[in-house]
């Protein structure tokens, strides 16, 4: 493929066709950081309300490493994997002591905190910090492995680091943000899990799948 072209596409139809959601209004890395959180498990339409309420509530770290647990599993309930908000208070509280409040960015340094696993760890620092450092989800997964034409099965530990190892190449060193962010807006808006509207997409000429009519069959999930 061609590089260029593909950032080049990508990032320009991001700026024209990204939803207005809450967390974009401005990249502090707090809020990025909620905001990834939630949307692990949880569809952004029904994340978009629970996001607005938990940032008028604690609209800072020291403001949320300081909340009672009671006050914090409110916020999240109906969010459900409670887990999520515990392990977001631990680490934040690390962030206040250990890191006097400011959200390490280090890929090694932010891997240490509690929750903050390959891809919570990319998409901080890439959408925060700007910084060209991958973000594997499941919706990345299956962009690129239509236009790269990966046949590997997605549901592997090894197959999301191959996917890491392509976008170190393939990421815009000029606006890490926008390459990832318009990955993600592309898998959520055109390049869906079924008929994805390939005759709307801004990489069409870059896509293997496309071009093969392999749209359907990648990505590959084995059954468990
Ligand atoms: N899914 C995961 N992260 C997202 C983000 N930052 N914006 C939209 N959808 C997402």
């Amino acid at each position: 493929i061609d590089i260029n072209a593909f950032r080049n596409d990508l990032i320009t139809w991001f700026y024209q066709n990204q939803r207005d959601l809450p967390w974009r209004e401005n990249r502090d890395p707090y809020r990025v950081w909620v905001s990834e959180i939630m949307l692990q498990q949880t569809r952004v339409d029904t994340v978009i309300p629970y996001f607005t309420n938990f940032m008028r509530e604690f609209p800072d770290l020291q403001s949320f490493a300081n909340a009672p647990e009671d006050k914090i599993l409110k916020a999240w309930e109906g969010l459900g994997y409670y887990s999520r908000v515990r392990n977001l208070q631990t680490a934040v509280r690390e962030v206040v002591t250990e890191y006097a409040g400011k959200v390490p960015d280090t890929r090694q340094e932010i891997s240490t905190l509690k929750g903050v696993g390959p891809y919570t760890a990319g998409a901080i620092l890439s959408i925060a910090y700007n910084k060209p450092e991958p973000a594997v989800d499941g919706n990345v997964m299956r962009v690129l492995a239509r236009v790269l034409l990966i046949d590997e099965d997605i549901g592997k530990a090894k197959t999301r680091k191959m996917f890491e190892s392509e976008l170190y190449e393939l990421i815009d060193p000029d606006d890490p943000s926008a390459f990832n962010q318009g990955l993600m807006e592309l898998g959520a808006l055109v390049c869906t899990p079924t008929s994805p509207g390939c005759l709307l997409c801004p990489v069409q000429t870059q896509c293997g799948a496309y071009f093969e009519g392999k749209q359907a069959e990648l990505p590959v999930k084995a059954k468990k």
